[in-house]
């Protein structure tokens, strides 16, 4: 544990709350109080500021349920806010320099200069950079993050002007491999901060350790003294999202980003600390619960991830499944040894475990499994069923036919009892390469499955986000006549720029930057010129997407971390993890006794032990 840290755990009614004030130095530190807010129900994460304009910190309170706890406040007066909120957006110590040279900061405003069109490569990462500096969020005069979108022609805002868990990922990457280390370190504690919120929807609050999918830093006035004004920051777990969609992808894309920052910066006292080893703990401790399935994936709602409308990915999708496993990997290389995690940690391990071979056993797909499935008995009811889930070969539909080409395979987008998805999911298959969730020869094989079909997938602007597009009668029924998802736009088969950074680092992992490198020159053509959009539409992508945002910060950061793994490959390996030889040697174990393999062979004599 940091000396410097301070761990303050209150009980917050019948529920589990900790208040944790990161250990920052007290000039770049932004000031943390917790208390209930007047105006609102439900608590927010407070910096108040007032008096002067230099942002002065004062020692001050930190309130929680009335409660005072020690902290600090910077603090502005109240006709002083435009002023102030400038001033208190004054870059912290560690960026500095680099910072020195921005347009004056105002979280997410776009300044002047920032859509200079460019001809070069250089000049488009340069555009790149200032873009994703400006997208920088700041709290009490600290970076915590980047907005979502920063496109001053936006008539309708929505939430694209808060900071997303997932969309930061990509940006704090880039932040890491440039040296600027601040603004993840900030973002991972506070985001913990969030995590341990009261959040209910109509009365109902779900599990502790879920962590937002967004936040906002509100500029408000301070209860009871109309003259200052403080920083709050307010998080949306999806209780305010369209669709009410809980974000089940953000605590496990935190772990990674927690593993990542220690990897790169070499400094692990962030992840050694009490508190956010708590985080840790309580993220898995949601995922691991038992619940009533019979399956190891985690069962979740539609609209949980990337994807987050109603797009018929609920039950077990496979970018949950691949962000699950890699945050299992990520979070047992953290997990710091302790009396009373023993048991955590034997349920990851057997989670794990359980996970990587029901997935890479039942999820892939290439001609000979194909084959297998039109082939399938049904109805078979006994122990070792080959069919254990019970499809249907009349299921495989007609693109899939042509489609699959005789090299190369994929794991498909979900599998239910009677039901497989056999939607190609891009970041499910490329993240499951990246964690190595799929097996050496099966990720060679996915990308060999990109290769072949690089008109489909690719085309005009990488990166579809599904293939194919559902339409018709089948779009109706199971988008619910979505007008954002409509065939080949958004959602649904649209391309995203910002899945180049993940497919970056499978193709480096991979030992095939190549595939990468003609990705990143294809979205060089147009990116830039097209201000940076979050998605293009139209089978080969050739449109701007039809509700696309423009300067898109996590296409701006998806490609500048594509570009800077490419000039630097070795740097991906702190995004990648590898397989061990206990996983290996447990998974050959279940291999040999699946009854899909050993029907009419002789059973194995070892059976493995988690
Ligand atoms: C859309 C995307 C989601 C993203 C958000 C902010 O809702 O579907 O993945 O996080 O926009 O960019």
């Amino acid at each position: 544990m940091a000396a410097s840290e301070t761990v303050l755990r209150l009980p917050l009614g019948s529920l589990f709350s900790s208040c944790h004030l990161p250990s920052f130095s007290l000039n770049s530190s932004p000031l943390l109080s917790f208390k209930p807010s007047s105006s609102r129900k439900r608590r927010a994460l407070r910096c108040t500021n007032s008096m002067a304009r230099g942002n002065t910190f004062h020692s001050s309170d930190c309130v929680f349920n009335g409660k005072k706890l020690q902290s600090t406040r910077c603090r502005c007066q109240r006709n002083d806010v435009e002023e102030n909120a400038r001033s208190t957006l004054l870059p912290s110590d560690g960026l500095k320099s680099d910072l020195d040279e921005m347009p004056l900061p105002v979280n997410g405003s776009l300044s002047s200069n920032g859509s200079t069109q460019s001809a070069g490569t250089n000049s488009i990462e340069d555009e790149a950079w200032d873009l994703l500096r400006q997208s920088i969020v700041y709290y009490c005069g600290s970076p915590i993050g980047t907005i979502a979108a920063n496109d001053p022609n936006s008539t309708s805002v929505l939430n694209y002007d808060q900071v997303f868990i997932r969309d930061f990922i990509p940006s704090g990457i880039a932040f890491l491999l440039k040296g600027e280390y601040d603004i993840v370190r900030n973002f991972i504690l506070y985001t913990l901060q969030l995590q341990s919120w009261e959040k209910t929807m109509d009365c109902h609050s779900p599990g502790q350790g879920l962590m937002p999918a967004s936040f906002k830093v509100k500029t408000v006035p301070l209860d009871g003294d109309d003259s200052m004004t403080e920083e709050v920051l307010d998080p949306d777990f999806g209780e305010a999202a369209i669709g009410r969609v809980a974000p089940v992808d953000s605590g496990l894309w935190w772990i990674i980003l927690l593993r990542a920052y220690g990897k790169c910066t070499g400094d692990v006292s962030v992840q050694e600390r009490v508190d956010v080893q708590t985080g840790i703990k309580m993220i898995l401790k949601l995922c691991l619960a038992d619940g009533f399935d019979m399956f190891p994936t985690l069962l979740v709602t539609d609209g949980s991830c990337m994807i987050d409308r109603r797009m018929g990915i609920h039950g077990h999708p496979l970018e949950i499944q691949a962000l699950f496993y890699s945050a299992l990997v990520c979070a047992r290389e953290m997990l710091t040894p302790e009396d009373g995690s023993a048991d955590l940690i034997r349920a990851l391990n057997n989670r794990l475990v359980a996970l990587s071979f029901h997935i890479r056993e039942y999820y892939w797909l290439d001609m000979k499994k194909i084959n297998e499935i039109y082939r399938y008995q049904t109805e078979e009811y006994s122990y070792d069923a080959v069919n254990k889930f019970n499809i249907y070969p009349d299921q495989i539909p007609s693109w899939l036919v042509d489609f699959m080409p005789n090299r190369g395979g994929y794991l498909i987008g979900n599998l239910q009892p009677a039901h497989m998805d056999f939607r190609f999911f891009s970041l499910g298959n490329v993240w499951s390469i990246v964690s190595s969730l799929a097996t050496n020869d099966q990720s060679h094989a996915i990308l060999d499955f990109v290769e072949a079909k690089w008109a489909e997938l690719v085309a005009d602007m990488p990166f579809k986000i599904c293939y194919p597009a559902m339409e018709g009668e089948e779009w109706r029924i199971i988008t619910g006549s979505d007008p954002k998802n409509t065939p080949w736009s958004y959602h649904n088969g649209g391309s995203w720029p910002t899945l180049l950074w993940q497919l970056t680092v499978a193709s480096i992992k991979m030992g095939r930057p190549e595939i990468a490198e003609k990705a990143v020159e294809l979205a060089e053509r147009r990116i830039a010129i097209d201000k940076w959009p979050e998605y293009y539409d139209t089978k080969r992508a050739r449109f701007i997407g039809k509700q696309a945002r423009l300067y898109q910060t996590w296409s701006i950061a998806g490609y500048l971390v594509a570009k800077l793994l490419l000039a630097n490959p070795s740097a991906a390996k702190f995004l990648t993890s590898e397989e061990d030889s206990d996983l290996r040697n447990a998974f050959s174990c279940m291999i040999s006794a699946n009854p899909r393999r050993t029907r009419g062979r002789k059973k194995t004599q070892q059976p493995f032990i988690v």
